[in-house]
């Protein structure tokens, strides 16, 4: 029986955010949206992850406003967009009331497909967003929520435990489930395994994402349909491969003709193809894009750490001038880990763990330095660990703090009127609220930015507060 393979399209997130830190403009998308449209893919990824923050902080762009264009120009399309459950797009865990508001806008302005992740894997951090888009509704239509699995490895991420977390995802109300690993730690048979599971304890389409970055990509994507895989995650080529993604070209091709042949129109996107290539070009000349970006590097395999945490523990030793001790490093990250209850290595718990690691390894002594954010893992103010910590640890390191071990929201008193109070200076929607909500003094900078524009004002020159600016 034929089984049509679809596709998730992420040139215009996921694929930049990995090669060129999320930089691509609305204008450089506009041209090509009529053609992205009509493809056909299971939906395009274009929204949430790192652009929100990229939009406000770096391209002087309203992410909602980019939102709205992208839904007016690509009307029969379905738009996708990443966050992280309670945390949102933000670095903390917010009240539920903000997080209901912020899963409701963002249908209204343009979401069909709601992807969530926690970096722990724990449940209950997702549970509002799943709800709060089980509630929400654009012109009658309900958005798929579709919950990520962080994707690690290490001694306790055996394929048992992500079949437990599947289940759990399905209890919790999901519509579909993403493998995501981010940090191209799958290979080809763990795929096939991982979702041969998976498929076997769970009733929802399965979605593979992985990155290229240690060159296993299209391997894994292949075992991974194979083994009953619903979705694949792919990127139009000129910004596919390295740290990026399987080219979309190449995997439609691969799989033309067979029993799981996406039905995608190979010439229409070979139109998209040399569209994308001129903005290759253009990243490529103005540095935007680092040739190491684009290269294969198994790295990631062999440590065990994600490629970008690897960057950053070089970095950290360097300012310190102890280039040579990250051999000693890449061996403390795994014991640090185990002390923090394995959790997965993936934003913000990578950079903890890491910057932990260097701690220990620098003072010579371990936790004589412990930071702010290793210390609120171990608390369990980030939520559950996949394993339990030793309270003796937790002891050493927390001292008489109190643990945390409900779901962390549950202790946030709504916050949702105390913020728009805060900004009713600068916001002109709700909309505005919640990119406050999330960014804080960028998202002011960005809103006096938009309001000396709009009053013919010289932001360098102008005096906002007395009316006075130069003519
Ligand atoms: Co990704």
């Amino acid at each position: 029986m034929a089984k049509k393979i679809r596709v998730t399209e992420t040139v215009l997130r996921d694929a930049h955010q990995s090669l060129l830190a999320t930089r691509m403009r609305i204008e450089e998308m506009l041209p090509i949206l009529p053609k992205l449209n009509q493809v056909g893919f299971n939906s395009l990824e274009c929204w949430g992850g790192a652009t929100f923050d990229s939009c406000l902080r770096f391209l002087g762009e309203d992410p909602w406003e980019r939102l709205r264009t992208l839904r007016r120009e690509m009307p029969d399309a379905r738009l996708q967009m990443l966050f992280r459950g309670q945390n949102m797009l933000g670095y903390r865990h917010y009240a539920d009331d903000v997080l209901e508001e912020f899963v409701q806008k963002s249908v209204e302005n343009g979401i069909d497909v709601i992807r969530i992740f926690d970096a722990l894997n724990d449940i209950r951090n997702l549970q509002t967003a799943i709800n709060s888009a089980k509630k929400a509704s654009r012109d009658g239509k309900k958005p798929e929520v579709q919950v990520a699995i962080s994707y690690t490895t290490g001694e306790v991420f055996t394929t048992e435990y992500y079949v437990e977390y599947a289940k759990k995802i399905q209890a919790a109300g999901a519509d579909s489930i993403c493998i995501k690993d981010m940090a191209a730690l799958l290979t080809p048979y763990k795929t096939e395994e991982l979702v041969k599971a998976l498929k076997a304890n769970v009733d929802l389409p399965i979605d593979l994402h992985t990155h290229y970055t240690s060159g296993l990509a299209s391997m894994c994507l292949l075992k991974g349909i194979e083994a009953g895989a619903d979705i694949i995650d792919t990127a139009m080529s000129p910004l596919a491969l390295g740290t990026s993604h399987a080219p979309t070209e190449s995997m439609v091709a691969a799989l033309q003709g067979t029993e799981y042949d996406t039905g995608l129109d190979l010439p229409l996107l070979m139109e998209i193809r040399e569209y994308f290539m001129g903005l290759r070009k253009k990243y490529l000349d103005e540095g935007l894009i680092d040739q190491k970006m684009l290269a294969t590097d198994a790295g990631a395999l062999i440590y065990q750490v994600p490629g970008g945490m690897l960057s950053n523990l070089l970095s950290q030793l360097k300012q310190a001038g102890k280039e040579e001790l990250l051999q000693e490093v890449l061996l403390e990250v795994p014991r640090v880990r185990k002390d923090a209850g394995f959790p997965p290595l993936v934003t913000p718990s990578s950079q903890i763990v890491g910057t932990q690691a260097v701690f220990n390894v620098l003072m010579g002594e371990r936790y004589k330095t412990v930071t702010k954010e290793f210390k609120g893992v171990v608390r369990g103010e980030y939520g559950q660990t996949p394993v339990p910590i030793d309270p003796e640890f937790r002891k050493k390191i927390i001292g008489d703090a109190e643990p945390i071990d409900c779901r962390p929201a549950d202790l946030l008193a709504p916050e949702l009127d105390k913020l728009r109070k805060e900004c009713a200076e600068w916001a002109e929607s709700e909309e505005d609220v919640l990119s406050y909500a999330q960014f804080g003094q960028v998202a002011v900078k960005f809103f006096e930015k938009r309001r000396n524009q709009k009053l013919g004002i010289d932001g360098k020159h102008g005096d906002a507060e007395k009316q006075i600016h130069p003519v």
